[in-house]
């Protein structure tokens, strides 16, 4: 069917949108590639200060995934195309994201991304995620450690929810890479030396 490279390429170009970057130059902020962690994400916009940027590239960055994932779910399955092609869209948007065609393919660490497609694909894992990556940062003050530990338990709740599904694969393979993205993090926490939430770009270095 040609229905599917089609969407999974479009999958890729939404995901792509760099909301991070968009969202400074509206705010008339320096390119977060230039400051903090580096990272193209609402954590690292909100290092600038501005609140308003980083909850726009927040809800941009969830949108992206969740948009995806939402027509995927509208016409795929009227055509016929069951929860693979769910699993394809999903990582689609998800490695748009992280590399995308718009940045040189050097973007995000996708939590935002992450959490439009697992709300979009069952509000009630994606909630279940949400309230564990709030739970964490409001306890600990860091956005990448509520971010590795929702990225742990997301898997583990999608089995626990729906046992052997064909949709866990996006699910565990968002986790998988999005842990990934964050070893530089993992590394800063164990030394001692992550940001927390709401500290400036001078410190985030
Ligand atoms: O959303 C990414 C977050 O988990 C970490 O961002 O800028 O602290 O590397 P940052």
């Amino acid at each position: 069917l040609q229905i599917v490279p089609l969407a999974i390429l479009a999958a890729y170009l939404l995901g792509s949108i760099p909301f991070a970057v968009l969202s400074s130059r509206l705010f008339g902020l320096a390119d977060p590639r230039s400051y903090g962690s580096k990272n193209p994400g609402a954590t690292n916009v909100l290092r600038s200060g501005n609140k308003s940027a980083a909850v726009l590239t927040l809800i941009g960055d969830s949108a992206k995934g969740a948009v995806a994932v939402l027509l995927a779910q509208t016409y795929g399955e009227p055509a016929g195309l069951g929860s693979w092609f769910i699993v394809g869209v999903a990582l689609a948007a998800f490695f748009g994201h992280i590399y995308p065609v718009f940045l040189g393919f050097k973007g995000g660490k996708g939590v935002a991304t992450a959490a439009g497609v697992l709300l979009a694909i069952d509000p009630l894992l994606g909630g279940a995620t949400l309230a564990t990556w709030l739970f964490v940062a409001f306890a600990f003050r860091y956005s990448s450690l509520a971010a590795l530990v929702a990225a742990c338990a997301a898997p583990l709740y999608a089995f626990l929810m729906w046992g052997r599904d064909s949709q866990l694969v996006a699910v565990a393979g968002i986790a998988i890479v999005l842990i990934g993205k964050h070893w530089p993090n993992l590394q800063r926490l164990m030394a001692g030396t992550e940001p927390k939430i709401g500290s400036k770009k001078k410190e985030a270095q």
